[in-house]
This record gives structure tokens, sequence and C-alpha cells, in this order.
């Protein structure tokens, strides 16, 4: 089955990290997003994956010279301009020459464990155009709010709708099935975005299908929930796709070969190729990127600290991300979902509090 994975939005929300790499070519505990994606995809029978592609397309090209990831083959479509999220999925489709039966879509930001084959079954018993995925959330704002009857047809799509006027809380999942018939829909010279025009016209034809699951779901795109994906995964939420690579376990820390801990730890801590943390530091709940080095005295708390980053002697890194190659120098705090970015550097003793923090 062919699967179209969406992958060229800026990423605004995790600015600065995302000036330099694209969301989804950003490490999940030391493996970019979308390889976790496309192995979730193959684990339920993908075998054919195009990645559309428009903001920093040589980020993936570079990453994948092969056209292949994890031994599923992958393709590049590279939009001339960004033609939203329904133009994207058409140019992509095109580019590979789809034109019946269906395939699969899914946002390049989503860590799962949905079951697609679920989906697939119950998209080919609907009598529906398209079924979306949707997934239970707290707050359905910053999502696709879908109200589905009792048989699952689609009564409206909501995009990012107030708070108290989401009628449901079950949201978008950013997976769909669509049919060849739905590229027809979607105007191929403009914008065209998939979430406010092409659902609702699915809609008021009766034709739009949803179906909701509670399997772990995560949207990363915000700094927080970037954070909240790395930490599940490290306490061992059953996601698919989402192993951790180690040499050797003491309990809730994993190290990768190489990984020096000399530090004291609490929670769940997982230490990358070759990274240090010396004696005097303390660690709880946090990611330290390969190659990264942590300094005596030097406290790491529920925070992900990227490749090669250093952190020097009694700094304080708390809620917070840093980036690769980017130093926080000595006594400096960084606290309060702040993101230092990458090859960024924070002066000594500087306190950062729920800052954006670039070169
Ligand atoms: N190729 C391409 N071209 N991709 C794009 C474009 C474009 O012009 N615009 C956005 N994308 C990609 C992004 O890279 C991302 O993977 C995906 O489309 C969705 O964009 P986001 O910016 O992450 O959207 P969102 O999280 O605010 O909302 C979307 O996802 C939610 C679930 O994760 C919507 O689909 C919501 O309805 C949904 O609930
Ligand atoms: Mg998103």
């Amino acid at each position: 089955m062919l699967a179209v994975v969406l992958v060229g939005g800026e990423g605004t929300r995790l600015r600065p990290l995302t000036n330099h790499l694209p969301k989804p070519m950003l490490p999940i505990v030391e493996k970019p997003m979308i390889a976790r994606i496309v192995d979730w995809l193959a684990t339920h029978g993908v075998d054919e994956v195009v990645l559309a592609l428009g903001y920093k397309p040589d980020a993936f090209t570079d990453a994948f010279p092969e056209g292949t990831v994890d031994g599923v083959k992958i393709s590049y479509a590279i939009e001339p301009s960004p033609l939203d999220t329904a133009g994207a999925i058409r140019y992509a489709a095109d580019s590979v020459g789809f034109r019946s039966g269906s395939l699969v879509v899914v946002n390049g930001d989503i860590v799962t464990d949905l079951n697609l084959a679920d989906l697939i079954h119950f998209h080919k018993e609907s009598e529906g155009l398209a079924t979306i995925a949707l997934t239970p959330v707290d707050d359905p704002s910053a999502y696709g709010v879908v109200p589905t009857d009792s048989f699952g047809r689609v009564q409206a799509f909501i995009e990012k709708p107030e708070r108290d006027k989401a009628p449901t809380n079950l949201v978008n999942a950013g997976t769909y099935i669509l049919d060849a018939d739905v590229m027809k829909l979607i105007d191929s010279d403009r914008r065209v975005s998939i979430e406010r025009e092409i659902f609702p016209l699915l809609v008021e034809r009766g034709e739009l299908f949803a179906m909701a699951s509670d399997a772990y779901w995560l949207d990363t795109g915000t700094p927080e929930r970037f954070l909240q994906a790395q930490l599940d995964i490290l306490r061992g939420e059953r996601i698919y796709g989402a192993d951790i690579e180690y040499a050797e376990r003491r309990g809730d820390v994993f190290l990768a070969p190489g990984a020096e801990l000399e530090a004291e730890t609490k929670g769940h801590v997982y230490m990358g190729f070759g990274s240090k943390a010396s004696s005097g530091a303390y660690l709880k709940d946090c990611v330290i990127g390969s190659g990264a080095k942590v300094a005596p005295w030097a406290k790491i708390i529920r925070s992900v600290i990227m490749p090669g980053a250093t952190i020097a002697d009694g700094a304080v890194i708390e809620n917070s991300i840093v980036g690769s190659d980017a130093v926080v120098e000595a006594s400096a705090s960084v606290r309060n979902t702040t993101i230092v970015g990458a090859e960024a550097i924070v002066p000594a003793k500087m306190s950062l509090d729920c800052a954006r923090h670039s070169l």
C-alpha cells in the first residue's frame, strides 16, 4: 500500500530548532521522527512512501540518499511552492501516478500506535471516499474537531475551533485513508487545505467517515509535546516504531554504546552514543543526545539535550530543549519550555525562562 507523508511545513512552533532542520527530521530519542513514522507505517503493511516536501527538502534527501528508510522504499515529491495540505497530497500522489484504489496520508509530526490496518478495514466497509482516524484530547481547540453519527459518518469538520465551541473532544489524528477520486476534488494549481476545504466538501456530500481509537497518539508540533513524546517513549508507552537503541540498561536508565554515566540519576534517562554525564551532575527524566557532554554539578530535569551540546558546570536545564552543538555555559539556567537553538551559546549565569534563544 502507498502512503503520503506530509513533511513540508515550516514547524514554526518549534523554532529555532526548525531553523536548521525541518520538524520531521528532528530526533525523537535519537531517531528522526520521520523514520519512526515510516517504521509504524511498514508495521501495518505500507510498502511505498512518498514524502511530500516543501521546506528544506535537502535535509531529507541528504539523510536518506538511498531512497529507503529502514528498508522501506521512499520517493520525494518536492513542491515548487507550498501547496498546503490537500495540494501537497495531490502533488505527491500525481508524482507516483496514483490513479486507483486508496492511499494512506499521515501528518509528518505524529508519534502513535494507531492501528492503521483497522482504519483501512473500516474504510473498505464504509461507503465513503475518505476516512479519518480520530483520537480523544483534553483541549480540542488546537486540532480539527470531528463530530460523527453512530455509523461514523462525519457531521462537520471544524479546524481549530474556540475551546468552548468544540462539539466533541474527538479530533483529527492526522491519519487518513483517501480514495483516488478524492484527488479529482483538489485543484492542482493553487494552495488547497484538506482541513478547511476538502473535508468540509466531503461532509456536504456525506462521503467522509471517521473512526475513533484510544491508542497512544501525540502531535509533536509544540515544544511541550516534542518533549513529552520522548519521555513517553522512555517510559515504555506502547508505540509502534518507538523502540530505543541501547547497549546497556540499568533499571530505567538506557546507555547507547560509548556513553559514560557517572552522574546521579532519577526517573527515566537515555544517554546517547558517546555522550558523557560527569560525576556530581544530576539527571532526571531526560534524553542526552549522542556526543553531548554534561559537566559536574549541572542539573538536567525533564529535558532533551540534542547531539553534541555541552552543558557546563553548575548549569540547570529544566523542562527545556537544548539544540545540537549548543553550549550552555557555567551556572546558566534554562527553564520553563525554553528552546535553545542549534549551535547557540547561553552565556555563563544567564537565566532563560520560556525563551527562544538562537545563534
Ligand atoms: N508538503 C507540504 N506542503 N506539507 C505541509 C504543508 C505544505 O504546504 N503545510 C503543512 N504541511 C505538513 C506539515 O509538515 C505537517 O506534517 C502536516 O502538514 C500538518 O501540519 P501542522 O502544522 O503540523 O498542522 P497542525 O498540527 O496545526 O494541525 C493538523 O494536524 C492535527 C493533528 O496532528 C491538522 O490536520 C489538524 O486537523 C489535526 O488535528
Ligand atoms: Mg502538527
